[in-house]
């Protein structure tokens, strides 16, 4: 079955065409990050008018890089939540309006478990797994046991991992998307020259949680003040000091998820699993079994989007035209009665 999949909820306007879940034959990823720079952020309303722009040249240019026609297309899936309004209906709209005028079936997809599914693209990878979902919008610690089955154990109390890293980066001006930027900055520091806060919500049902406020907070409001005696008060050192308090955070809860469930594989998704920290500290742990998207997978893609709707379409799942977006998705909020069956203590 080859699914055409369409990914527009932030500031990516990407399309993709790939077959059985698996086999990649065409993606193509339009970023509008050059429109959005000076703002040292996404623009909503341009971010939509440029999906509005580029949907349409997108969709075709992933087709000839296939070297197919959309008659040869079995499926038609878009990301429909969460994401930002305006962004993800250009995607849907699109997608529902191409499926009904070739009368193909169709399915809306959750941008997550598109994130979720991406390492599946390129792995063989067995459920159970513990998933690790770190993008410009989440932090999520799950038991994954399903293409759709996520049970969330952990999330933030406040901020993305990924936000953090694009706050940081705006606040000192070192570029845009701040998750590059402070990743390539941070090789040159070192990590010892600061001493970040690190969150303290680790008792009872938030064994799992993580938090980014304070550490973005104190990052950029007191910085000085938590500089070790002896080192520069540099961008590379604050980076590196940065970075490395941010993914220790995400390590520390994502081992307390093994532990209590004994799962040993953990799999990554989402934009920050990108970071080049975050996979050598996880590649430390050998009694691990890590498994990341390649790079060109981590951040937002329309083959994940294709990847997990075969699994729904398959299943004889489909969206019904009056499908609408929805920018939140309150659903990967942790469920308490979940935690007890982790054996939290
Ligand atoms: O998954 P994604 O492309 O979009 C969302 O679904 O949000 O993730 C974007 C986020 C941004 O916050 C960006 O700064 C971050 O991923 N990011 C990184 C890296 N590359 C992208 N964060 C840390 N290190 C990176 N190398
Ligand atoms: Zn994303």
């Amino acid at each position: 079955m080859k699914v055409l999949g369409i990914e527009s909820s932030c500031d990516e306007t990407a399309c993709a065409i790939v077959e059985d879940g698996r086999t990649i034959i065409s993606n193509v990823v339009a970023t509008q990050i050059p429109f959005h720079q000076i703002y040292k952020g996404v623009v909503p309303e341009i971010a939509s008018r440029k999906h509005a722009e580029w949907i349409l040249p997108v969709v075709k240019q992933a087709l000839a890089a296939a070297n197919m026609t959309l008659e040869e297309v079995d499926a038609i899936a878009a990301t429909n939540r969460p994401g930002l309004m305006g962004s993800l209906l250009v995607g849907l709209t699109f997608g529902k309006t191409l499926a009904w005028s070739a009368n193909k079936p169709f399915i809306a997809i959750n941008h997550m478990l598109g994130h979720m599914y991406a390492a599946h693209l390129v792995n063989d990878i067995q459920y159970p797994y513990i998933g690790l979902l770190v993008s410009g919008g989440h932090s999520i610690i799950a038991k994954v046991n399903g293409f759709d089955d996520l049970e969330i154990m952990g999330t933030t109390m406040d901020d993305s991992v990924g936000e953090a890293f694009d706050k940081v980066a705006k606040y000192y001006n070192l570029g845009y998307p701040g998750g590059v930027s402070i990743d390539k900055l941070a090789q040159k520091g070192d990590k010892r020259a600061f001493s970040f806060p690190v969150p303290k919500i680790d008792k009872g049902e938030h064994r799992y949680d993580v938090s980014f406020s304070g550490l973005k907070t104190a990052v950029i409001h007191q910085r000085d003040s938590f500089c070790n005696e002896g080192y520069e008060k540099s961008n590379e050192n604050m980076a590196a000091a940065f970075q490395e308090t941010a993914c220790s955070t995400l390590v520390s809860r994502l081992l307390r998820a093994v532990e209590d469930t004994g799962i040993t594989t953990v799999v990554a998704g989402g934009g920050v699993a990108a970071n080049s920290r975050l996979r050598a500290m996880l590649a430390e742990h050998t009694e691990l079994k890590c498994i990341f998207p390649p790079l060109k997978l981590c951040g937002d893609n329309g083959a994940m989007i294709a990847g997990v709707a075969y699994h729904f379409l398959e299943r004889g799942d489909r969206s019904g035209w009056d499908t609408t977006a929805c920018a939140r998705i309150p659903q990967f909020k942790r469920g308490l009665a979940n935690l007890e069956s982790f054996g939290r203590r």
